[in-house]
């Protein structure tokens, strides 16, 4: 059985890594992976390659950044052709990302069954262009691999048949759990000065937030604020890196002596930065449910999230971009009132095993 796994943008590789892990194990399973090249920078891809031994893609279709119609497009052409000559007996898919959409679209219109793996996750706010990917992706896939129960019922109301869906777990702990220990030990910390507790990491690039520019200083208000308290460890974004310069935020971010920012690190070095940090401010999907198995408090600079377990059972809070609320929250943990919380035991380090066991029929 031919299995293209697909993967294109950075919260595509830790998914991958596990399931391509299990599928090795199988001799009548043959992967082909597939990198679309969505992200490119080394920073963004293949020091993840490198940190959690990903084999090398056996295709590299390098489409590189563009409009969302632009990117979207160019993999569907350059996927197509990948299908038509590898003809793969199934198309794997994993998240949210342009990507995940624009290879689900060439395959079921190939006629080839498609494997979502976080499939049912919702916002429910379609100004996201991963909402839009997950309900489209979702649609038309064969296998909707899903994360929790709450996504399961997500795709019931939506009326997809419950002999598609299929509970599996969340894939992203199953690297966690490999590799929190090795990563935890990374000289990170000691390279930039701190100690353990001792800093907050934050990630913050989503277009709501960074793109339009009233929301960015209403964050930047904030930051101003809380590194009075604290150090902020910010790995950036290009994205967010280019809107700071684009808006002229230079200047006010040089003058916060205490937010460190630098580029954007592997997995390892950013997993070192996470186990060890104070709380976690962000606004991506993933880091909501690792703070939650790792126990730390995360304020998540969005309205709505697709991971609302992380919210009532974990330890997980919505703050917006609302400053005052950032502050009020930040304070609250400072103060030793951060939460804590559980996490669905499904969450188990073992998500691949059973993800490979669905597609594959194996008993
Ligand atoms: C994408 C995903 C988002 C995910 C994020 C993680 C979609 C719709 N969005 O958003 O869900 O949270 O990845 O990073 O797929 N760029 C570089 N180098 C790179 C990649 C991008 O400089 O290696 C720059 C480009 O100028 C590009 C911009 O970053 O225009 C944004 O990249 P893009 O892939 O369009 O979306 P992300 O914001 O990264």
């Amino acid at each position: 059985m031919k299995i293209a796994c697909i993967v294109g943008a950075r919260p595509n590789f830790m998914k991958i890594a596990p399931i391509l892990e299990e599928i090795e194990k199988h001799p009548d399973l043959d992967p082909i992976l597939v990198h679309t090249g969505q992200h490119y920078d080394y920073e963004m891809s293949q020091v993840f390659f490198e940190d959690l031994d990903i084999p090398e893609p056996h295709v590299h279709l390098g489409v590189g950044s563009g409009s969302h119609a632009i990117q979207t497009g160019k993999i569907m052409m350059a996927f197509e052709e990948v299908v038509v000559e590898h003809k793969p007996d199934l198309v794997l898919v994993v998240g949210d990302v342009n990507s995940t959409l624009a290879c689900s679209l060439v395959a079921a219109k190939l006629w080839i069954p498609v494997a979502h793996v976080e499939a049912g996750i919702r916002s429910f706010d379609r100004t996201m262009p991963e909402e839009i990917n997950r309900l489209l992706t979702d649609v038309i896939s064969d296998y909707l691999l899903t994360p929790t129960e709450d996504a399961n019922e997500n795709l019931k109301k939506e009326g997809i048949s419950d002999r598609k869906i299929f509970l599996v777990g969340d894939v992203m702990i199953d690297t966690l759990l490999k590799y929190k220990d090795k990563a935890s030990s990374d000289s990170m910390l000691s390279d930039l000065g701190l100690e353990k507790h001792s800093y907050i990491l934050m990630t913050l690039h989503r277009p709501n937030n960074v793109d339009v520019e009233s929301n960015f200083v209403k964050i930047l208000n904030a930051l101003a604020e809380i590194q009075r308290l604290i150090k902020i460890v910010f790995p950036i974004h290009p994205r967010t890196k280019a809107r700071i310069e684009e808006f002229g935020f230079g200047n006010m971010v040089s003058g916060m002596e205490n937010l460190i920012i630098i580029d954007p690190l592997g997995y390892l070095k950013f997993m070192g930065l996470m186990v060890n940090s104070r709380f976690v401010l962000t606004d991506s999907g993933g880091m909501q449910t690792e703070t939650t198995v790792l126990n730390i408090p995360c304020l998540t600079m969005r309205e709505n999230t697709e991971r609302p377990e992380t919210i009532r059972e974990g330890t997980n809070t919505l703050v917006g971009n609302d400053t005052h609320l950032i502050i009020e929250e930040s304070t609250k943990i400072l103060d030793g009132y951060g939460k804590t919380g559980i996490y669905p035991e499904i969450w188990d380090g073992h998500t691949a095993e059973r993800i490979v066991k669905t597609i594959a029929h194996i008993s």
